[in-house]
This record gives C-alpha cells, structure tokens and sequence, in this order.
C-alpha cells in the first residue's frame, strides 16, 4: 500500500488531472467520493497508467478528511485492480488501462483531430511553423540571456498581468507602422496566444448566443468558442473572404464574428474592401463584435498587406488578436489582444481577476527584438525566404499539372472530388510528410472540398522537387 510520505510529481488533489471536489452534504461517503473521483480520472485518462497517485497523508491534508478515509478509498481501487502498490515506489495505475465504459469522453490527445493544427510532429510541408534553418538564433539567445540576467536581480513582486510596459509599448508601436492599427499600449494585454486571447475577450464582453465562424476555418478556435459555451455558426467563404450576407441570413443577432481578414486561414484570401465595409457596419448595426486573427499580421509574401480591420476607425467594434507565433517562435507562447479604448476598464479588471499574461522574462526578450528592430529586418528576409520556396514548389507542381493556389505560408492543392484527404495525408505520415488536409477545415458537411496544405517555410528550394516527388507518388495512384 501506499508509503505515507512525500509524493514528488503526484497531482493535486482540486486542481489538475485530480479535480477532486468533496460534498460533506452529499448521501455518498467521503471515501466513496474520492474513490468515484479517483476511478472517473482512470477511465477518462487523466490519470495516466503508471501514473502515481498522491500518498494517503498528502491527499488527505489537501482534501481535510482522516487518512483512514483516503486509505479505504485507495483499498477499494486496488479490490476493482485500477491501482498497484509498490511498496517506497507509492500507489501507481495500473500501466493495462482498464476497458472504457461506453460513452465515456475521449482523453484530450484522443479528442483532437489527428491532423491537429498546432504542430507538434515535424514533417515536410509542415504548417504553421517559421522556418527552422533561417530563425536568428544567436541574437535571440543573447537577448534571452540579456532577459534572464535581469529577471534574476528584478525585485520580487508580482508582475502587471496586462502584460510587461515595454513590450506593450513595442507592440502598439509596431502595429501602428506595420497594420495600420492607432492604438495606445493600454489598449494591448498580453497573452499565451491565440486560445487566452479569444478567451479573455469572450468573457470580458460575456458574449453569448452565436458566433460567426469561417467556413473553412481554424478548427481549435471553432472548438475553444463551443467550449465557452458559445454556438458555433458557420459562415462560408468564397474568392472575396467571409460572405458577411450569408452571416447575416443565418445569425444576423450573432453576438460575434472570428474573422481572419488579412488571410483566410486556410484559403488566404483577403477579405475585399466591400465585405470589410459590410462587416463592420453589420457589427455597429447589431451590436455584435468582430474579433480578428491576425495571425499572419504583415507575414504577407505578394504585395503589401491589407491593413488591420480597425485601422481606419477607433471606434470600430474589433478586437484584434496577433501572436508571435508565426513571426518568432510558437514555442515562446506568446500573443496579445488588442482591445477598443472604450473597453479597457473592463479588461483591466478582467485580467486582475483571472490573471494575465506569461512571463516577465521572455516578454523582454521579445520586446528587446521588436525594438532594437530585429523583428522588421527578420520579417523581410522571411517574407523573399518564403516566397522563393513557395515558387520553388509552385514550379513542381506546375510541372505535373496540378491545380493549386497560394494559401498564406502554404500552397493548397486540390483533389478530385471522392479522393480522401484525410487518408492520403495519414499515408503521407508515415513517409515523413505532413500535408494537412482541407476537409478537415470545414465544419458542415457541404461543400467540404478534399485538398492538401502544404506548408512552405521549411522547404528548401534545392528540395522541392524531391518532397514532391515523394508526395506525388502518393497522390497519383490515389
Ligand atoms: C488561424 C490561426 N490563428 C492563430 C494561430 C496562432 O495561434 P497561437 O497564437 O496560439 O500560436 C494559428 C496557428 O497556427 C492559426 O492557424
């Protein structure tokens, strides 16, 4: 049975994959609770198999029941084999999960579509990552180092939630000169990206009802908006971007709308000068938000890009979400929401409650780079960078006759109606590819049109020919 002392790398008992909440008032006993709880963690997967539990002492001090309760809990998990004991190694699920009850939910990684957006497997023609051979990795290290060196001589106080003064001020200044966007730095929160971002305005504004959604569109914002309690409606779009007339027929009291103006995600279009119009009076007509992914911000590889949604009017109704992500690294977890003069208040107050945004350190660094204009310079290389290796792949696929147009950072190919993108890309996988699947972006069923994404930054132009000619052979007899 389980050692009653320290349980390093245990969970919590209220918070974490635990989440164990007891109800003194409740007819089942105290033992039966945490023993339900504990079992429910098992068989959905928060509890990993082989993964400890917390020692009888810790888990009843943080629960405030006897031992003797949480003992009797632990004994009945081991009577049902869903936990061992290994003497000074503690309690540990057992490593052969039992059967899942039918319907039970999916653990998170199960639950996530197997082309999952945010790349955490490399592969050629990978998505939504910069380039790995071309990032300034010896003046970001020196900044970090920079960073690190006065964060650890900083006083020790809890850091402005809103986000650090400096990059604030660094954000509002380049946003200005690159996306048009007038706004003061305490218009601008710092977040961990796109996910807290989205969230943070949601809650803020306590939108409910509808929410636009672009069809096709980014599927873990579609997601994160139903999680948040609000009901997704898809609005397609066609060679102009969003059909804000079609938004407006479907939900036309829509509490919101998530667009991505700059460049569809995943088409790449622009939204057009009219349908910007359209949109922005539909939101001051209705009362209704705009919330804008500006993912790729000035990351535009033809032409200039279009500037922000809210560049020509302060009192427009748009947030609007950046990240760097795309600019400098997703690992750093970094974006910020920028929000109308008239709403700071709010956001304040918000952030105070819920608390903000990541780390002093790492939002110095970057505040470093943007200001000492390392940003700027390393956008333009990347924008010529990206555009060569996309016309490097352009070529192959010209070549081979397939129907294909730029997407953003990526080239998107069509497939004939039938053909399975999703099986194609899965093949694709196991040969070290990763095309991502335009199915996948739609959510109704019609038109769900099959193509593959491309990704461009990190194919080299000396290898186009050769990845494509491995994806190709895929493709031909499909
Ligand atoms: C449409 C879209 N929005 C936003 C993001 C960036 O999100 P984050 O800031 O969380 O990295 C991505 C990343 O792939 C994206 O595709």
């Amino acid at each position: 049975m389980g050692r009653a002392g320290a349980t390093e790398g245990a969970p919590q008992a209220g918070s974490g994959p635990l989440a164990l909440a007891l109800d003194r008032a409740a007819p089942a006993s105290l033992t039966e609770q945490i023993s339900t709880g504990l079992r429910t963690a098992i068989e959905d997967g928060r509890l990993a198999p082989g993964g400890r539990l917390p020692s009888w002492r810790d888990l009843a001090s943080q629960l405030g029941v006897a031992r003797g309760t949480v003992r009797a809990a632990y004994e009945e998990l081991i009577d049902a084999q869903l936990v061992q004991t290994h003497g000074a190694a503690g309690t540990r699920v057992v490593r052969q999960a039992p059967p899942r009850p039918p319907g039970a939910a999916l653990p998170m990684a199960q639950a996530r579509d197997p082309f999952d957006s945010h790349p955490r497997v490399s592969g050629v023609f990978q998505m939504g990552v910069p380039a790995q051979d071309a990032f300034p990795a010896k003046p970001w290290a020196r900044m970090l180092a920079r960073a690190a060196r006065s964060a650890a001589s900083a006083p020790l106080v809890y850091p402005d939630g809103r986000g650090e003064p400096a990059l604030r001020a660094a954000i509002a200044a380049t946003l200005a000169v690159a996306r048009g966007l007038a706004c003061s730095p305490a218009q601008i929160f710092v977040t961990s990206g796109l996910a807290a971002s989205l969230a943070l305005a949601v809650r803020t504004l306590g939108l409910r009802g509808t929410a636009w959604t672009e069809d096709p569109g980014y599927p873990p914002a579609r997601r994160l908006l139903a999680a948040l309690g609000l009901a997704p409606q898809p609005v397609p779009v066609d060679a102009q971007g969003l059909d804000v007339a079609a938004g407006q027929a479907a939900a036309p009291h829509a509490a919101m709308a998530l667009v991505t103006p700059g460049q569809q995600a995943p088409l790449g279009v622009a939204l057009s000068p009219a349908r910007r119009r359209a949109l922005l009076d539909w939101a001051e007509r209705s009362g209704a938000w705009i919330v804008e992914d500006d993912y790729l911000g000035e990351l535009q590889l033809q032409g200039r890009a279009a500037p922000a949604l809210g560049a020509q009017d302060p009192e427009a109704r748009v947030l609007h979400i950046g990240t760097f992500s795309k600019t400098i690294s997703p690992a750093l977890r970094l974006g910020f929401l920028v929000v109308p003069a008239s709403e700071v208040a709010r956001f304040d107050e918000a952030v105070a409650l819920h608390g903000g945004a990541p780390a002093p350190l790492l939002q110095h660094a970057v505040a470093e780079f943007l200001q000492g204009g390392h940003q700027l310079r390393h956008l333009r290389r990347m924008k010529s960078l990206y555009a060569r290796r996309r016309d490097a792949l352009c070529a192959c696929l010209e070549a081979d006759g397939i129907t294909h147009r730029a997407a953003g950072l990526a080239v998107l190919l069509r497939l004939p109606d039938g053909v399975s993108d999703q099986a194609l890309a899965r093949t694709a996988r196991a040969h070290g590819l990763a095309p991502v699947p335009l199915s996948l972006w739609y959510a109704q069923p019609q038109p769900r049109h099959a193509g593959l994404l491309l990704g461009v930054t990190n194919v080299r132009e000396e290898q186009a020919a050769a990845h494509w000619a491995l994806l190709a052979a895929l493709i031909r007899p499909a």
